[in-house]
């Protein structure tokens, strides 16, 4: 098997602006990091919570804690639903907010047909849960400005993507 990846990325902003934008001085640099659990749905988006709570505190524009909020849920929810374990990962410097959501499980073996609204394999169970329009991944690639999207199918898949504080 092989790793596949995809990016999506707003106008002018590819993996050099992602790389500058994620550097800063230690002092200007905070870090979370929450593990997801396969299954556990009473605790998912508990992570994505811990993260909007931080960027709120922040002072970081309600727009924008909206787009990460929304981003984080959907992604930390897919590895609750789809994956055995994962971890949620968020780093924020004065020019952007990245967030890498990586887990074990068993990837996804066609992105670009994931990544269509309504494309979804959750199970009737899941489903009654309220899970399983098939919009997470959309939502993710329509809140962020930057989503790179990695999976391998039989080890899992990681999202990485970010938020810009600052023009660029
Ligand atoms: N972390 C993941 N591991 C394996 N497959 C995934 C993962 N995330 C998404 N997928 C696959 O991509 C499909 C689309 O995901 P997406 O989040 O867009 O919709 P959904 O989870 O099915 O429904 P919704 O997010 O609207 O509740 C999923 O049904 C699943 O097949
Ligand atoms: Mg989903």
């Amino acid at each position: 098997m092989a790793w596949r990846e995809r990016i999506w990325a707003r106008e002018g902003v590819d993996d050099d602006t992602i790389e500058e934008c994620t550097q800063g001085q230690p002092d200007q640099v905070i870090e979370i990091e929450k593990p997801i659990v396969g299954g556990d749905f009473a605790r998912a988006g508990a992570g994505a919570s811990e993260i909007k709570r931080l960027v709120k505190k922040l002072a970081v524009p309600p727009a924008v804690v909206r787009r990460v909020a929304v981003a984080c849920f959907e992604g930390e929810v897919n590895v609750t639903v789809y994956a055995t374990r994962g971890t949620i990962k968020a780093r924020i410097t004065p020019a952007c907010i990245f967030v890498v959501v990586a887990d074990e499980g068993p990837g996804i073996p066609d992105i670009e047909q994931a990544m269509q609204p309504g494309w979804t394999t959750a199970t009737p169970e899941v489903r009654e849960m309220g899970f399983g329009a098939g919009l997470g991944l959309p939502n993710i690639r329509e809140n962020t400005d930057y989503l790179k999207v990695r999976s391998e199918v039989g080890t899992g898949t990681i999202l990485e993507f970010a938020f810009l504080l600052r023009d660029i």
